[in-house]
């Protein structure tokens, strides 16, 4: 990749040639430090309503909460593509989906999320029809965690596995340059992959996707509580932050 701005175009045209790192962000440190590591892609995700905001799922993520954030994650102005998670209930009908989308580019957003195939098809047409690039999010849809009633993998039987490519193919029929696959069977996650013209970008989804993504403060350990069994933690920051402030006590 050169060291131009990244956009959806860079993003689509890199696969099946190299593996797309992306993980979430939330304010403007986090966001010059992933860009200065080179993360290609960034999402302001609805999960900071867990690992920034303190409540139990995403559902209580208003459209206030993501601009504020999507804000302080753009003053960075990052080389990285920067993505905002449209909240729970902002994208019900195709034009709360083009207010709120627009709201977000607003905010900063190069692209935005939202959670659903083909249940979600017009919302998804009328965000790319207005110009504003489009990442779906098909498998587990953590905005539906009060009805699934808990995480957990998608695509084992046959019903739930065409319902994945039936997504997938709603998704790709908008012209989507990218869609999250999270919690996908592994073998569903590469079918797709291989089947589709956009970029999958696994989250406990299996290594055959185009990319991986990751909740920032899983992989660094900022969010100690809890942790998906699927995340390689590379740091245990909260360990770390908790033993020097100890220290400084210490030494007054
Ligand atoms: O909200 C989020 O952080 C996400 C990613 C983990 C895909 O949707």
């Amino acid at each position: 990749m050169s060291g131009d701005k990244i956009t959806p175009e860079t993003i689509r045209a890199l696969k099946g040639r190299r593996r797309i790192a992306a993980l979430t962000t939330y304010d403007y440190p986090m966001t010059r430090m992933l860009d200065e590591a080179g993360v290609p892609v960034l999402l302001v995700g609805d999960s900071l309503g867990m690992v920034v905001l303190g409540h139990p799922d995403t559902t209580h993520v208003t459209m206030a909460d993501m601009e504020h954030h999507t804000r302080a994650a753009a003053r960075a102005k990052p080389r990285a593509l920067l993505g905002a998670d449209l909240p729970y209930r902002s994208y019900d009908t195709p034009e709360a989906a083009v207010t709120n989308a627009r709201r977000l580019v607003a905010a900063g957003a190069e692209y935005v999320k939202a959670e659903g195939g083909r249940e979600i098809l017009p919302q998804v047409k009328a965000i790319i029809a207005a110009g504003i690039p489009f990442m779906g999010h098909i498998g587990m849809l953590p905005q539906h965690i009060l009805e699934e009633g808990r995480y957990h993998i998608f695509g084992r039987d046959d019903a739930g596995h065409a319902k994945l490519l039936d997504g997938a193919a709603a998704l790709a029929e908008a012209g989507v340059f990218a869609t999250v696959l999270e919690l996908v069977t592994p073998p569903v996650a590469k079918e797709v992959t291989q089947k589709f013209p956009f970029v999958t970008i696994g989250i406990g989804s299996g290594p055959d996707c185009d990319g991986q993504i990751l909740v920032t403060h899983d992989l660094l350990g900022t969010f100690p509580w809890f942790t998906p069994k699927f995340v390689p933690q590379k740091l245990r920051a909260a360990e770390q932050m908790k033993a020097a402030v100890a220290d400084w006590m210490k030494a007054i």
